[in-house]
């Protein structure tokens, strides 16, 4: 099992009520945002950020996004301004990410976004009857400073500008 089985919809509004109670940040939570294309065309997926500890500066980041719109880099343009906003608003030290092993879509967009796999936990756990297999991710606050000095690409300096600017 790679993810999370799909949830319904009474489930998803259910969610849905949560993560609109977490557009506040005060101390130690999760902040949980929408993904949405510049150009319209409604929500293709979700990015979130769970403070995990205020004074060192530590949190955990998590996204998913609709199937129909995987593949485009869509992702890395939300998960590097949610990094930018996490490290320069937020001054967090240290961003993480968990994913099961075989979900390579995730650990290949931690690694475009510059995170150091930090740990491989090997058949640390049973799901589903089945080892789990789990990678650690983490970028340090100045890792991605001396990374973002370098040119980043146009299309992510549009969305950075929209961060700037935009809904935060
Ligand atoms: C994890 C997840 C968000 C990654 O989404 P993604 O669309 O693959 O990630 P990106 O936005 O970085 O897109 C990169 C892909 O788009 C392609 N791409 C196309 N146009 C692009 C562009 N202009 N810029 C960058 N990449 C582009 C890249 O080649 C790459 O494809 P590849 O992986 O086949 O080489 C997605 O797989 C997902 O939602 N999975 C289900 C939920 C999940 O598992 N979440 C994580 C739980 S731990």
């Amino acid at each position: 099992m790679i993810t999370g089985s799909p949830r319904t919809l009474k489930e998803f509004h259910r969610k849905l009520d949560d993560w609109v109670e977490m557009n506040a940040l005060s101390g130690e939570g999760t902040l949980e945002f929408a993904i949405c294309r510049a150009d319209g065309g409604g929500l293709i997926g979700d990015i979130s950020l769970r403070i995990t500890n205020v004074e060192a500066g530590q949190a955990e980041i998590g996204f998913s996004l609709h199937p129909g719109r995987q593949g485009k880099g869509y992702a890395l343009e939300a998960a590097s301004a949610f990094l930018e906003f996490g490290f320069g608003a937020l001054k967090l030290h240290r961003i993480f990410g968990r994913c099961d092993a075989r979900n390579a879509g995730s650990w290949k967009l931690m690694e475009r976004l510059g995170m150091r796999r930090e740990a491989h936990f090997r058949e640390h756990a049973l799901f589903k009857g089945e080892w789990d297999e789990e990678y650690y991710y983490a970028i340090l606050n100045r890792e991605w400073q001396a990374r973002t000095g370098e040119q980043p690409p146009q299309e992510l300096k549009t969305a950075l500008n929209g961060w700037e600017t935009g809904p935060l």
